[in-house]
């Protein structure tokens, strides 16, 4: 199984979106790449459409004339499929049908030499499925990149049943000698990213179905507190929702409707009512002239002479808002914490009469209710507490107004927009980023690809701020896996049931400490 170098020669077939991207990075790494279509004229609109995309990187200085010249030089535009035989590798990138890319890919079988390995760009389409129609399947690849190809880094490579393991590593080495970041995975449905990334849209949506904030309140802790380009309604705004609600129902079927990958009822009302995102000029959002932006609603100014906390216990992730407070002038008790009992050792801040607290996965009340601390507030997950401007809180029911209000001065004396939303397990980040690192170990734990390969992808592919496992490892697994269990307690779905590797690794860590302890008495 030879490698591939640049005198390989690459063919794409379908010059639309992503075709055409993939034309241009292979051509710029110096292939001589043969873009087919069968559409009349597309594979010459396909080279049009890079070189408008390379003007524009042309005027912004990141790329020169020559360079262009060169680039577009390598790409040669066909009409006849036959002229595809000299090809090393040939990736497709037609529409997203079974049939039509097993067709296509028995006659590539019949044109092309004996070692010419086919890929498929499919997004959704299993590569063993593809590859049951196939002579050679061993020679059949995923080879999977994200739109916009030319700009996101990821590349996953998906292995079916009978792919050669060889193949699979020459394919591998391409993309990173393309300079992509490239990822191993075992074709399962929606592979890695697409898989994974279901909470981000699942959770907002069951958010909002249950009227715990508005979408744009949501889209705005996802950005803000969160460190994520866009927020789930905008980005499925743009997506669009008869694409988004197609790949969870296909990934919910191909799972044989695990209650995880549950479609959304709210968005499929989206779609009966044709409100299909901004292509459609209404999903979520309005996207005519006359509609004004959606604001998020955050607390009006409490004037309340705070000079004092007390900080009880470890705050885990959220230390990082103390010295905020520190900064300010406000004096830090830190008492230790004795309890015994689980639900009271988490850290937590007194003020006044109010208590804080991070999200458990409880409902604010019931967690209140069981500590009984009738001025119990929750605050919600944020990437960096430093950076964050907002921070998200949700008082227990019936909260005195005083005790609440000590708390959004806290927070605003810091220069936080304080929003309240209602209570909800979990509250927004908590519940989605538990959710997302949960799906991660699953995946881990199916062997579908690496922890590793886990964080990549969801940062090349989909431009996370942070890879989900990452931010549990930094959560604590141990509080990613209560989160869990109280979603899963409260809501009783098997939706929220934590992974089986999460656990193993929550108790493998538990019992390291026992063992270091021994190891100390017994010096
Ligand atoms: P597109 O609709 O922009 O382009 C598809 C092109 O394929 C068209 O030019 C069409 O004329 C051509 N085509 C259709 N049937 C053909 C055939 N039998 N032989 C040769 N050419 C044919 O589609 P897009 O968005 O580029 O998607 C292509 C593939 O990439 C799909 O499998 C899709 O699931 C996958 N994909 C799409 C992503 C996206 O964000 N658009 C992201 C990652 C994968």
């Amino acid at each position: 199984m030879n490698e591939f170098t640049t005198d390989s020669i690459i063919a794409v077939i379908g010059a639309g979106t992503m075709g055409a991207g993939i034309a241009q990075i292979a051509a710029k790494a110096g292939h001589q790449v043969l873009l087919f279509d069968i559409a009349e004229g597309a594979a010459q609109k396909g080279i049009k459409n890079i070189c408008k995309g390379l003007d524009k990187l042309v005027q912004r200085n990141r790329i020169t004339q020559p360079e262009v010249d060169k680039l577009i030089s390598n790409i040669s535009p066909i009409s006849d499929i036959n002229k595809l035989a000299s090809a090393d590798l040939v990736i497709e990138a037609i529409v997203e049908k079974l049939e039509i890319k097993q067709q296509l890919f028995c006659q590539l079988e019949t044109i092309c030499h004996a070692n010419v390995i086919i890929a498929s760009n499919t997004s959704s389409i299993s590569i063993t499925a593809i590859g049951a129609k196939l002579l050679k399947p061993q020679n059949l690849i995923g080879m999977h990149f994200f739109n916009p190809a030319p700009i996101m880094k990821l590349v996953e490579v998906i292995s079916g049943l009978d792919t050669n393991k060889q193949v699979a590593n020459n394919v591998f080495e391409l993309a990173k000698s393309w300079g992509k970041l490239a990822v191993h995975a075992k074709s399962t449905p929606g592979f890695i990213a697409n898989r994974i990334a279901r909470p981000f849209y699942a959770e907002s949506l069951r958010i909002h179905q249950e009227g715990a904030a508005d979408i744009a309140t949501i889209d705005w802790l996802f950005k803000d507190c969160g460190g994520f380009k866009m927020g789930p309604f905008e980005l499925m705004d743009l997506i669009g929702h008869d694409v988004n609600y197609a790949v969870t129902c296909s990934v919910f079927d191909a799972f044989y409707h695990d209650q995880r990958f549950l479609p959304s009822l709210m968005q499929k009302e989206l779609l009966d009512a044709g409100h299909l995102g901004r292509k459609s000029g209404r999903g979520f959002y309005q996207y005519d002239n006359n509609s004004k932006p959606e604001t998020i609603r955050q607390q009006s100014p409490v004037e309340l002479d705070i000079t004092s906390i007390t900080v009880v216990g470890n705050l885990g992730v959220a230390e990082g808002v103390l010295p905020l407070f520190e900064q300010l002038g406000l004096k830090i008790d830190r008492v230790s914490n004795t309890h015994k009992n689980s639900i009271e050792t988490a850290g937590k801040i007194l003020i006044g009469n109010a208590t804080l607290m991070l999200a458990n996965g409880q409902f604010t009340t019931e967690r209140a209710t069981e500590m009984q601390c009738p001025s119990l507030v929750h605050f919600d997950l944020s990437l960096d507490y430093q950076q964050s401007t907002s921070i998200a809180l949700s008082p227990c029911k019936n909260i005195p107004q005083q005790a609440l209000n000590s708390v959004i001065a806290l927070f605003q004396k810091i220069e936080k927009k304080v929003i309240v939303i209602d209570d909800i397990p979990g509250m927004v980040l908590m519940r989605t980023i538990c959710m997302l690192a949960n799906e991660g170990f699953d995946a881990v734990n199916q062997q579908v690809c690496s922890e590793d390969d886990v964080d990549i992808a969801m940062k090349a592919g989909l431009s996370y701020p942070r890879g989900p496992i990452n931010w549990a490892n930094i959560l604590g697994l141990k509080y990613t896996l209560e989160v869990l269990k109280n979603l899963a307690t409260t809501y009783g779905e098997d939706r929220f049931r934590a992974s089986p590797l999460l656990q193993r690794k929550v108790a493998e860590q538990q019992l390291e400490t026992i063992r270091n302890n021994k190891t100390i008495g017994q010096n």
